[in-house]
Parts: C-alpha cells; structure tokens; sequence
C-alpha cells in the first residue's frame, strides 16, 4: 500500500466519508469509555491475547493505545502520517506475535459496538446508512493495512530464508 490516496480510491473513500467520521466524533467521544471497556473485556476473555499482554505490555498501555486509535478513525483526516500509522500497528502486533486471526475478530468486535453507537444515537434511518457506509470503510481500510503486515514478514522471511 503506497498511498493514501490509492487505497481511497480503492475503497471509494471521498470526502463525504472523511466528514461523515467526523460528525461522529462527539458521539464517539461520549461513547469512549464503554467502549473502551468492552474492547479490553473482550481481550481479557481470550487467554492467548492475557499471554500476549503480560510478556509484551501493561493493561494500562493497550489501554491508552488502543483508546487513542479508536478516537483517530474519526479524526476526519486521512493522509499518507495516517497510513504509516496504521503500517506501525499491524508492524506492532507482528512484532508481539499476535495472530492475525484475532485482529480481524476485534475489529468485529469494534464495528458492531459502533454500529449499537450509530443505531442508539441517530433517528433519521438515511443518515444511519451513510454513517455506517463510511465507518465500514475506514474499518476495512484499517484492516487492510494492518494484515498487510502479516503478509509483509511472510515474504520477508522467504527472502531472508533463500
Ligand atoms: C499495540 C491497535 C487488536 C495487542 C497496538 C497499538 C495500536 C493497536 C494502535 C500501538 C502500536 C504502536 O504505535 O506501537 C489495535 C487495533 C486492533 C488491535 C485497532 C483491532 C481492532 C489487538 C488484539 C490484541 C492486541 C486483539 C491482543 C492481545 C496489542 C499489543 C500491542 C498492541 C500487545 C503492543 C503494545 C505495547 O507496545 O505496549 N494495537 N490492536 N491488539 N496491540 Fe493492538
């Protein structure tokens, strides 16, 4: 992934999206702390992930991490500092030996908290759909990049292996 540029395109990710997210953000904010909450529950019920946490970090700093990435999905600018971003995570877990399967299945876990969000907060069933249309693509633009990661040690070590 080269760009930032590229991968809107790809994902057809305008303008109207980026302000769309930022709409969001003053629910998002009020939203944070349950969130935030339910994200760590669901970490702390997978024993894999507890084992991960104790021998490459502190609760309180998945935490702080992970509150702080939720809060950029809606921060309404989506550039090339954006995608590097996104490159050091997916490099991070790789780094900590999380398997990829996990990624997918929290970012599950994350769109459907948000769509309880969008579906509790707003009224008007048009302006719910064009709200979830844009969180869906940020979500699996994130995705994207992060799993590539996975992809990229792979070939690395083909390479290094030869
Ligand atoms: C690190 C986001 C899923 C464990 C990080 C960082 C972010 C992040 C932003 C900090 C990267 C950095 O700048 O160094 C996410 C997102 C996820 C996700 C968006 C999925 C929606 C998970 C899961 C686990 C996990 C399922 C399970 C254990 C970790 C660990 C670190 C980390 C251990 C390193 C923390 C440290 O250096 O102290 N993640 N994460 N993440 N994440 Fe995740």
């Amino acid at each position: 992934m080269e760009s930032m540029a590229k991968l809107r395109e790809e994902y057809r990710f305008t303008a109207e999206d980026a302000g769309n997210l930022l709409d969001l953000m003053p629910v998002a904010e009020e939203y944070l702390n349950g969130l935030s909450d339910h994200f760590m529950q669901y970490l702390t019920d997978i024993p894999e992930a507890q084992k991960i946490i104790a021998g490459n970090s502190s609760r309180d700093r998945l935490e702080a991490f992970h509150r702080h990435w939720f809060r950029t999905l809606f921060q309404g600018t989506y550039d090339d500092e954006y995608l590097r971003s996104l490159k050091r995570i997916g490099q991070a877990h790789v780094r900590v030996g999380l398997p990829v399967h996990y990624v997918n299945a929290a970012m599950n876990h994350v769109r459907h908290a948000i769509q309880h969000m969008i579906h509790d907060t707003f009224e008007d069933r048009d302006q719910r759909r064009l709200y979830r249309e844009s969180v869906d693509k940020i979500l699996d633009m994130n995705l994207a990049v992060m799993t590539s990661s996975y992809r990229d040690e792979e070939m690395r070590k083909v390479f290094v292996s030869r």
